[in-house]
């Protein structure tokens, strides 16, 4: 069985951040919501982000995904190929366009990059197979489950082929079976494509299930506390590593790590 270390894949891009940080305008004046915020993601690596409620994660991944400017700092991030994005972010919850079918939903990030029509549904068509969803090529997101809806998003941003997946707490609307299910699937995706993964969630279990490292950060404005490898062995079968002493450990140590930080953001 292959260690997590030795599957870090090479050649690809990954992610560098020095010093960022961020403060939105409040009426009072700037609000900081990240603050020196450093860390790197290696190509081809799977990490977690946990943190406290509002201490900044989805601000942190806009900004990796270009959609909001910091105020300080740099990221380093791979640059654009023509046909490919550099980053693509799948959110929580309802983005699907309930007016398109889920095919043209998966194609649509390809036809915002001037993909020709025949080459998107042929892509698109593609990642639906990988997640699954082809035979409901022609529905619309209201026939579909909320995990249904919820690979629809997965397969609209690997279509775009980036070489960074953003996800922000994608699977948290799910319920525990689905979303179990769900982890299995993008986890065999990463396992072929292998691409660089920052994965947003409050799931502890979630975390250690699926990365090779997890970055905690504090209470409001967010920084990186500390970060904790995950030195389980790979596929990640949940009974298995479930049985496994060394699961527990992790988890109490990433609780130990989060509970001050928690406690603080409750107490703001
Ligand atoms: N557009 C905005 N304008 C002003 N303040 C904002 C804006 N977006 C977020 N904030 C503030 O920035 C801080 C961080 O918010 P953010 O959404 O990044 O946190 P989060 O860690 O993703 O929280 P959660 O775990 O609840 O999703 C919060 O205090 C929030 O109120
Ligand atoms: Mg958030």
């Amino acid at each position: 069985m292959l260690r997590a270390a030795d599957q870090v894949g090479t050649g690809l891009a990954g992610i560098d951040v020095a010093g960022l940080s961020k403060a939105y305008q409040g009426r009072h004046g700037p609000s900081p919501a990240l603050q020196d915020v450093t860390f790197t993601v290696r190509a081809g690596e799977f990490v977690a982000l946990i943190g406290p409620s509002g201490c900044g994660k989805t601000t942190l991944l806009h900004i990796l995904a270009g959609l909001i400017e910091p105020t300080a700092g740099s990221v380093s991030m791979p640059r654009r190929h023509p046909g490919r994005l550099g980053t693509a972010l799948v959110f929580q919850g309802a983005s699907t366009l309930p007016w398109m079918t889920v095919l043209d939903n998966v194609a649509y990030g390809l036809r915002v990059m001037g993909v020709p029509a025949r080459e998107r549904r042929e892509r698109a068509r593609q990642h639906l197979g990988q997640v699954g969803l082809l035979a409901s090529s022609e529905a619309y997101p209201h026939q579909l489950s909320e995990g249904m809806r919820q690979r629809v998003n997965i397969a609209r941003a690997l279509a775009t082929d980036p070489a960074i997946l953003l996800m922000d707490e994608p699977f948290a609307d799910l319920d525990e079976q689905n979303r179990l299910l769900l982890q299995d699937e993008l986890l065999r995706i990463w396992q072929e494509d292998r691409k660089t993964v920052l994965f947003v969630t409050h799931s502890l279990d979630e975390a250690i299930r699926l990365s090779d490292r997890v970055l905690v950060m504090s209470a409001s404005p967010g920084h990186i506390t500390t970060e904790v490898p995950v030195p389980l062995g790979r596929p990640r079968d949940f009974q298995k590593i479930r049985q496994d002493p060394a699961y527990g450990a992790l988890s109490a140590r990433l609780w130990g790590e989060l509970r001050e930080e928690v406690l603080r953001a409750n107490r703001s």
